[in-house]
């Protein structure tokens, strides 16, 4: 036996939520090409975003991370990207100055082209079709052509990424700052195509940060298993079924040199979870003696329906899981990292409530999301004032 790599000795990992490619020949085809291509950030860049993260992790900083629950490649051009990085940027301002803290800016841009669905197939009128796995991979059309998963897309996310990417830089070097891109980590011969050694190690260079989603993070699983092979700072959502041992299995399995700001925990538990779940996890996590960044996403366990039929969030509930998330922060002495939000720059009408209120009966108004319902600009802002008025209680305690 000559040389061969340990990796393809081993079985590979089964890898949950992969798209049926119809054409494996196809697919190989285009990840070569994307393999071939530039790198979309820079590894400098991942290590950056790293050492920020390792303020939050210490107690230093917050972050604020928000965006398209799914960008579409037709959906973002330069208004609207602008608009949601503008909103991002807003809510920093208003939670920094509340915070007394810095604020690590990400957006779920330039490469959030998939998702993760509940069913594999989708039935209307008796018709049965591949679900719509974002525009990554298919098309949102309910047609055997459009639902066919596709390996150009997988290009096509790549230039999109790059554009998206540019009109970032750009905006970011007209107002001084920095803004970092990540997205979820699911589509594996895209990550893997945009995957570089650098001189530090190996890096998955399509964002800054990838996280692994509430479905994929099966402990002996292909999208971990990647994970934990790549330097970047890394995240992982859990939800109200995690257990302790899970947090603290990833812990040994994503952080093993316990380096902060390596590792996020994005908890989604639901406003009426996050108060019971989450108080053993931050404990024991705490207790292991494992400094990772907590992040509370509020939007995926407070989905429900509106009476149109669409799928809703109500800011109230929104609201609350924050507020709770806070509330065991506080009674554990832990620091509350920031939050994790799908938003748009814009006035959609996907979520409920508000200060310039959607009623539920608005919610098909404006209704353009690929996906998940996001907060408007206004709903954003009232969240980011929430925040404020968090974590100036925090920032009170902190004091002498
Ligand atoms: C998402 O972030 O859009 C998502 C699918 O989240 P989760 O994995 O937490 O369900
Ligand atoms: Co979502």
């Amino acid at each position: 036996m000559t040389g061969t790599p340990m990796s393809s000795l081993a079985a590979d990992p089964p890898a949950a939520q992969q798209p049926d490619w119809p054409d494996p020949a196809a697919l190989r085809a285009v990840a070569d090409d994307l393999a071939a291509r530039p790198a979309l950030v820079t590894a400098a860049e991942c290590d950056r975003l790293r050492a920020r993260l390792a303020e939050v992790a210490c107690g230093a900083a917050l972050t604020l991370q928000g965006g398209d629950c799914a960008e579409t490649f037709d959906g973002g051009g330069p208004e609207r990207i602008g608009a949601a990085y503008r909103t991002i940027r807003q809510m920093s301002a208003v939670v920094s100055e509340a915070a007394g803290l810095p604020v690590v800016q990400l957006g779920r841009m330039a490469g959030q082209y998939a998702k993760p669905r509940s069913r594999p197939d989708e039935t209307r009128d008796g018709v049965t079709l591949p679900a719509y796995r974002g525009d990554l991979v298919n098309g949102e059309a309910f047609t055997l052509e459009s639902r066919t998963p596709a390996p150009q897309r997988l290009r096509r996310g790549y230039d999109r990424a790059a554009g998206t990417l540019e009109i970032l830089r750009g905006l970011t070097a007209q107002r001084g700052g920095e803004f970092f891109t990540a997205h979820e980590a699911l589509v594996l011969e895209y990550e893997r195509a945009l995957t570089r050694q650098a001189p530090s190690g190996t890096y998955d260079l399509s964002a800054h940060l990838v996280w692994i989603g509430e479905r994929t993070r099966q402990l002996d699983g292909a999208h971990l298993d990647f994970v934990s092979r790549i330097r970047n700072p890394v995240a992982v959502k859990l939800g109200p079924t995690s257990t302790p041992d899970d947090a603290l299995a990833l812990i040994d399995l994503l952080d093993p040199d316990r380096e902060p700001g390596r590792l996020t925990f994005i908890a989604r538990m639901g406003a009426r979870s996050v108060r019971e779940v989450l108080p053993d996890l931050v404990a024991k996590v705490t207790a292991s003696g494992a400094r990772v960044v907590w992040v509370c996403d509020p939007m995926h366990g407070n989905t429900v329906s509106a009476p149109s039929g669409h799928k809703t969030r109500w800011l109230i509930d929104i609201l609350d899981e924050v507020r709770g998330f806070f509330e065991v922060h506080r009674a554990l002495g832990t620091h509350p990292g920031g939050v994790h939000l799908e938003l748009s720059g814009e006035h959609v009408t996907e979520c409920v409530g508000g200060t310039y209120e959607v009623l539920p009966a608005q919610v098909p108004d404006r209704y353009e999301t690929a996906c998940d319902p996001r907060l408007n600009r206004g709903q954003a802002l009232d969240v980011a004032f929430e925040l404020a008025e968090l974590y100036a209680e925090v920032r009170a305690g902190r004091r002498p």
